[in-house]
């Protein structure tokens, strides 16, 4: 396997409304990224992703862009970037943006020449269509909801949207449409960034080969994923797309996909792939409290667990997946993972290890080192985001009473993950001096940057000794290269694998519930290298794991 730069990478993600904010306006801004470039630094990540800062209507919180050349006022301004960029180079860490070429805004210019005229060239940049006797020319619903279809004023047109209808997709057939995005990502390249996370690039290709098809829910539309995801032929743009630019400059994509067959990673990770790595979604779909998985917590991290490794094993002849267990799409990995009572230093050091190991690229979401958690609300109008509204609307649509509809929101929510990073006990957790733009989880009295830092039993001390050891030139090559291989998978609760290589044995074994666990254990054990306790209790013949437990052992070879 020849080696990249990029995988030695420790990513943390900043949703930069929510990060730090430094002018007072109550958002989050680049210099506010600027003034948290040494904590950062001190956490030890060596590269930062930002979600989308370029000028936004902000209908989906900048992932709708209406000029890619330029930064959102409430951001900043581009000498603000590129300050971004140098002081961020001084201190080794490397910037990725997000990169939305999916869809534009409505308000691009794009969008909004082709609504001047529907004959233009524009209108071919876009997915527009005729309708069929006052319908949408199909039944696709959106991701968010509602139909995929906007009609266009008083015509018979209607412009597809697979998010928001303030998110016009783009035309990916039309040639002049994809130059004009390769010579932006190319502008974006030149200035010194490091790569891009790719929003939604598994929609870019649609299949139009039929009609409607049959309705999934009450509303006569139809989810269509198998039309619009990783459609057979995406492979050539997406080739096309890494040919004219990134790989002209050696740049780290990450792929916002999820590739569910393994078999099919080959076209998008590795040797030939068209990006550096794509996410690894695999347990995104569970939840503690979702009826299903409730009181069952073993049983869900069972199937989380042969999930993870089946990903684990069928990716490694291939390249890298992005291991994460947190971003600003889902509610926090706290909430998600471990019952409510239970939520504590352990069962979060405990995720944190279990994920740190995996093969891949490790993603840390801001907030996650310090084991923030979801803020439900107790009203609908509390929150903010159109795609919350939607689901709450889908919700009373299939006759959930609003109190069970807000119970439902308020445990599956993307938005709990996006409220303001908490720096500290200070009015408004120390994020701004302004009012905050989404209100702040009142928990930040207690559960705050500053309360962690300095503190050796704190979960952000914990993280900094997991990012030391995976950067560790003892230990950085068998972690970033080895094998993966799971272990006692005998044992319902354990989350155990083994990283490997010619040289070097490490296990890392992580007790997942909140109940002790012996297991059987003969190793010879050379070093420890992390334990989120003090202690490790082992006899000749076993292993005694305490509640949720995590270990990382050297192994005598
Ligand atoms: C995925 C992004 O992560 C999400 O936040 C956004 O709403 C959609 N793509 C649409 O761009």
């Amino acid at each position: 396997m020849i080696k990249k730069w990029w995988q030695d990478s420790i990513v943390y993600q900043i949703y930069p409304k929510s990060f730090q904010d430094s002018n007072g306006d109550g958002i989050g801004d680049i210099k506010g990224i600027i003034d948290r470039l040494d904590y950062l630094k001190d956490l030890g990540i060596n590269v930062i992703w930002i979600c989308p800062i370029y000028k936004s209507p902000m209908v989906d919180h900048g992932y709708d862009i209406s000029n890619y050349y330029d930064i959102d006022p409430s951001f900043g301004n581009m000498d603000d970037m590129e300050l971004l960029l140098k002081e961020a180079e001084k201190r080794d860490i490397k910037i990725l943006m997000d990169l939305v070429i999916n869809h534009t805004s409505d308000k691009h210019i794009w969008f909004q020449k082709a609504l001047e005229d529907l004959d233009s060239k524009y209108a071919d940049y876009y997915i527009i269509k005729e309708g069929k006797d006052g319908t949408p020319p199909n039944n696709w619903r959106s991701i968010f909801g509602g139909s995929a279809w906007e009609r266009i004023g008083d015509t018979n047109k209607y412009y597809l949207h697979l998010f928001t209808k303030g998110q016009p997709d783009l035309n990916w057939e039309n040639e002049e449409l994809r130059n004009e995005l390769y010579k932006m990502v190319n502008y974006w390249l030149k200035k010194g960034l490091a790569g891009f996370r790719i929003d939604a690039i598994a929609h870019i290709k649609k299949d139009f080969s039929y009609v409607n098809l049959p309705a999934d829910a009450p509303d006569g539309l139809v989810g269509a994923w198998e039309y619009h995801r990783n459609v057979k032929g995406i492979e050539v743009f997406l080739d096309e797309l890494n040919e004219k630019t990134f790989k002209i400059y050696g740049s780290m994509t990450v792929g916002e996909t999820d590739v569910k067959e393994v078999d099919r990673l080959v076209d998008f990770i590795g040797e030939n792939g068209c990006f550096s790595t794509v996410f690894d979604f695999c347990h995104t779909l569970y939840h503690v409290n979702d009826e299903e998985w409730k009181d069952k917590p073993v049983e869900m991290l069972k199937e989380i667990r042969d999930k993870l490794f089946e990903k684990q094993l069928g990716s490694v002849k291939y390249g890298f997946l992005s291991n994460f267990i947190e971003n600003h799409d889902l509610p926090r990995a706290a909430n998600r993972f471990i019952p409510e009572k239970e939520v504590g230093f352990y069962s979060e050091s405990m995720l944190a290890t279990m994920y740190f190991f995996l093969r891949g690229i490790p993603f840390i979401y801001q907030g996650q080192e310090i084991g923030m958690t979801d803020f439900p609300k107790k009203s609908i109008d509390e929150f903010l985001d159109l795609a919350t509204h939607q689901n709450y609307k889908t919700y009373l649509g299939k006759g959930l009473t609003e109190e069970e509809a807000l119970k439902r929101i308020n445990v599956e929510c993307r938005e709990h993950s996006r409220t303001p990073l908490q720096w500290s006990d200070d009015e408004n957790a120390g994020f701004t001096t302004g009012t905050p733009w989404f209100e702040i989880n009142p928990n930040y009295k207690h559960i705050n940057i500053k309360e962690q830092e300095d503190k050796e039993n704190s979960l952000l001390t914990y993280y900094k000794r997991l990012i030391k050891l995976r950067k560790s030139k003892d230990y950085k090559e068998v972690l970033i290269y080895g094998d993966t291989i799971p272990i006692f998978e005998q044992y319902d609760g354990v989350i155990a694998y083994e990283r490997r290589n010619e040289k070097q044995r490490i296990l890392i074994i992580n007790n997942c519930v909140n109940k002790s666990s012996t297991i059987k254990f003969k190793e010879n054990i050379k070093n420890v290298l992390l334990n989120n306790y003090k202690e490790i209790i082992l006899d000749k013949e076993s292993l005694e794991l305490r509640l949720y437990q995590s270990i990382v052992l050297e192994i005598n070879n």
